[in-house]
């Protein structure tokens, strides 16, 4: 897909409060143009109202709220987020809330994204709640209907960016977390793979958090995690 690659970088401001996030938007300056706020931030004081500076100050933003509710309400709400510029929302993947969800983001900018399968869930957590399939088959229905509903992404862990790749096609966008470049530690993600094998996997933006927002020097971080990214595009 056509991204330029400093925009596939998407920083996860997974900090506590308003302040800590500006400082470090600030100090990443032009080595990051993409940021997701979840509902940490969100919910912080202002929270919102600074995911609303984010975008005007020309950075794309993608509000990470996973909504899930019925259909009317999930479909106002992403009318009211496409309202405020954000450029990617996070939704569940069941088929109403994906319908919902792409209804209420009309022919607005907003990117949908869905989420197929919790990765912190395995297949006892999906027999405890009453499903029958395996975490990789559910993944992989949900992923079907999603490009099927008209949904533009789907969040996936590199490992099954590979699968989904193939069961979406090219169009489908697929934004990958739990990347963790060469030597870093994976803190308690448990299954981390470098920015150059989530790109070889298929997937088409990243989501960085601490491996950028921890570091000594966040700019110098983000900058070569963006230079990984370019050599694996190549
Ligand atoms: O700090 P770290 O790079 O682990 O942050 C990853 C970000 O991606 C966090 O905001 C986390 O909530 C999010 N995420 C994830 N795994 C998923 C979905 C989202 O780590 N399956």
């Amino acid at each position: 897909m056509n991204i330029p690659p400093a925009e596939r970088l998407i920083v996860a401001l997974d900090l506590p409060d308003v302040t800590a996030a500006e400082k470090l938007v600030e100090r990443l300056g032009g080595a990051a143009s993409f940021y997701k706020v979840g509902y940490e931030l969100a919910l912080a004081k202002d929270g919102l109202a600074f995911a609303d500076r984010l975008a005007r100050a020309g950075k794309k933003v993608f509000l990470d709220l996973k909504l899930h509710d019925i259909g009317n309400t999930v479909s106002r709400a992403v009318e009211r987020a496409a309202e405020r510029g954000m450029t990617f929302l996070t939704v569940h993947a069941f088929p109403q809330t994906m319908r919902a969800a792409a209804a209420g983001r009309g022919k607005s900018k907003l990117k949908i994204l869905a989420v197929t399968v919790l990765t912190s869930w395995d297949d006892k957590d999906l027999a405890e709640a009453g499903y029958t399939m395996s975490v990789s088959d559910l993944v992989l229905k949900k992923a079907g209907q999603a490009k099927e509903i008209g949904i533009d992404g789907i969040v996936a862990s590199a490992a099954e960016a590979a699968m989904i790749r193939r069961r979406v096609g090219g169009e489908t966008l697929i934004v990958t977390p739990g990347i963790r470049p060469a030597g870093f530690d994976s803190g308690d993600q448990k299954r981390t793979v470098t920015p150059k094998d989530a790109i070889q996997a298929g997937a088409d933006y990243l989501v960085v958090g601490r491996p950028v927002t921890a570091a000594p020097d966040p700019a110098a971080a983000a900058k070569s995690i963006g230079g990984e990214i370019s050599a694996a595009l190549k």
